[in-house]
């Protein structure tokens, strides 16, 4: 099924929407592999997939981390738990086992709870510090270096 953003996925933070958008673009793609199965691009677009989430996730702990969020510990320990469980079907994929339909039921259903519930709570809580930090950040060029940090 192809993933449709809704509004009431925005948080808000224009930045932030944007990773998730793209989250949400690689789950898309990798509906399509999965569609014409191609076994081969789906292990790409999955990989490529788990990449970016990375990145997005290390972006987001980092903010929440200079904004003094008071759950960035429990946050990034959920952020860990779901790439462990994105690797075992990464996994079981590579030994040959057609998880894909299964893991893309996973991944739509974990991103949109944790964004309208983890990701909304730490937005509202820390919004207004994450607004001053990213135009503080973004004047002294550490937006653009950290996002080079994180992001390739
Ligand atoms: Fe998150
Ligand atoms: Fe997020």
């Amino acid at each position: 099924m192809i993933f449709i953003w809704t509004s009431d996925l925005d948080t808000g933070i224009e930045i932030i929407d944007e990773q998730h958008k793209r989250i949400v673009d690689y789950i898309n793609m990798l509906e399509s592999a999965r569609r014409k199965k191609d076994r081969q691009a789906v292990a790409h677009v999955l990989d490529e997939l788990v990449d970016y989430t990375c990145s997005h996730f290390a972006f987001e702990e980092s903010l929440q981390v200079e904004a003094g969020y008071i759950y960035a510990t429990p946050h990034k320990a959920v952020h860990a738990i779901f790439i462990k469980r994105i690797a075992s079907y990464q996994e079981k994929h590579n030994a040959g086992e057609d998880v894909a339909e299964k893991l893309l039921a996973m991944l739509g259903t974990w991103l949109v709870h944790h964004i309208k519930r983890d990701d909304m709570a730490y937005v509202a809580e820390i919004k207004n510090q994450i607004d001053v930090i990213v135009q503080d950040k973004e004047q002294a060029g550490w937006l653009s270096r950290s996002l080079g940090m994180f992001f390739k």
